[in-house]
């Protein structure tokens, strides 16, 4: 038996059959698979291989627990009794706050913003910073990798104001062509909205650099770290960007939360996005004013237990560490490189030398989604289809790919599992 794997896991069972299985060994993965009860199912009477961790990650008992305790022993709505319960609850939630902003190393908990999503963080910078500085002929700088989310209130923006959006081309490696990106910053750039890693192709945006490129012609960047979160150390500080959005549900938290962050100044001078109850000061018929952020930017009963969740879920990771997660990440990216590059008639899209463990991948002959049926049968969970970017598609002229994006739980012996399942998709074409 394996020593890297759960003895309880399904999983543990096949492990020691094939030949990526010690290969976790300095990294406790499975103390850590034994967080995640879902992880010991199976599926088709298979060990479950779960590898969309792009599209949501699971969930380990720490966060099911925080969860559970608060709706349990002490919910309430926050913000809003005298009641000893809604202190409970507003502190909890307040400290989720806190949590988030050490975990991006914001200097200020006011400068965190809970939303529902990292689709509405994007909305909300767009409908209220966008509104208020974007006009007519102003230019919002995209890449051609970007997430649907990162796109289309940009284009609903331009509906509204006339602005102009510019699309960064990639290298054949699959990273922005910085070249081209330095040419379409101008005087009439107001923003740069990037993805920070790709969720098609793993690239490692050169933030850094284009941040401070932005920043030269006088641009704001807004960076949509969906995938980067999970993956790797952020630091707002280190990154000097304006905006910096993510979603709790693929960092192990739940659904229904996600951050905005930006320094307090800018928030403070942006308008509200949404109006309602607790974003309020003073209401009359006639006028009302607004809470200072970030609750100006929060209308309505919050998501409470879910932030609780997300609290958790950033103790969870930080327990664990964001650099050893980051290693064992790149092991297993590496490994599977390897492995899914050795496969005949396998293109590979994303070779970027910065890219986090997303391998998005097309066989000769079958279409994306007829793969991933049959890798499901074998237990494998892989994404297939757009990925809600559809411009990469079209820059990659594929209609669609299968992508297998691995998390902190994976490990060398599923990427075994992944190649084993797509070598049997052959058989059948
Ligand atoms: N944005 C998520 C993905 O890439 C849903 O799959």
């Amino acid at each position: 038996m394996s020593e890297v794997l759960n003895r309880e896991t399904p999983l543990a069972a096949a492990e020691h059959a094939v030949p990526g299985a010690n290969r976790d060994a300095a990294y406790d993965v499975a103390r850590i698979r034994a967080d995640f009860p879902i992880l010991t199912r199976e599926v088709y009477g298979k060990p479950l291989v779960y590898l969309d961790n792009g599209a949501s990650a699971q969930k380990p008992v720490q966060v099911l627990d925080a969860m559970d305790e608060a709706y349990r022993r002490y919910y309430a709505n926050v913000h809003r009794g005298i009641h000893r319960l809604s202190q409970e609850a507003t502190d909890a939630f307040e400290a989720a706050r806190d949590k988030v902003a050490r975990f991006v190393g914001a200097p200020n908990h006011d400068e965190i913003v809970f939303t529902r999503g990292a689709t509405e963080a994007i909305n909300l910078v767009a409908n209220s910073w966008g509104q208020r500085h974007i006009g007519e002929g102003d230019e919002i700088v995209l890449t051609v990798l970007e997430h649907h989310a990162n796109i289309v209130p940009w284009q609903m923006l331009r509906e509204r104001t006339g602005c102009v959006l510019k699309v960064v081309p990639l290298t054949p490696e699959g990273s922005p062509d910085l070249q081209v990106y330095e040419s379409l910053l101008g005087p009439r750039t107001k923003l740069v909205a990037v993805a920070h890693i790709s969720n098609v192709l793993g690239t490692v945006l050169p933030v850094r650099q284009m941040i401070d490129m932005a920043h030269a012609a006088g641009a704001k960047v807004l960076l949509d770290g969906c995938q980067a979160a999970p993956h790797m150390p952020i630091d707002m500080r280190a990154l000097g960007c304006d905006f910096y959005v993510f979603s709790s549900h693929k960092l192990y938290g739940p659904t229904g939360i996600g951050v905005l962050w930006a320094p307090f100044e800018t928030l403070n001078e942006m308008p509200p996005y949404q109006g309602g109850g607790e974003m309020i000061d003073r209401v009359t018929f006639e006028e009302t004013t607004f809470k200072s952020p970030p609750h100006r930017f929060e209308a309505g009963t919050p998501a409470i237990v879910e932030a609780i969740g997300l609290g958790a879920a950033v103790d969870y990771v930080e327990g664990i560490g964001l650099d050893a997660i980051a290693a064992h990440e790149e092991s297993l990216l590496r490994y599977a490189t390897e492995r899914l590059s050795a496969i005949d008639g396998l293109t590979l899209y994303g070779t970027a030398k910065e890219k986090a463990a997303i391998l998005s991948f097309n066989l000769e002959g079958p279409h994306a989604h007829d793969v991933g049926t049959i890798l499901d049968r074998s237990g494998v969970a892989v994404r297939c289809g757009h990925h809600c970017a559809q411009p990469l598609m079209d820059f990659l002229d594929v209609p669609a790919t299968s992508r297998a994006s691995f998390g902190l739980y994976n490990t060398h012996a599923e990427v075994d599992a992944l190649a084993a399942a797509i070598e049997k998709v052959k058989d059948f074409f």
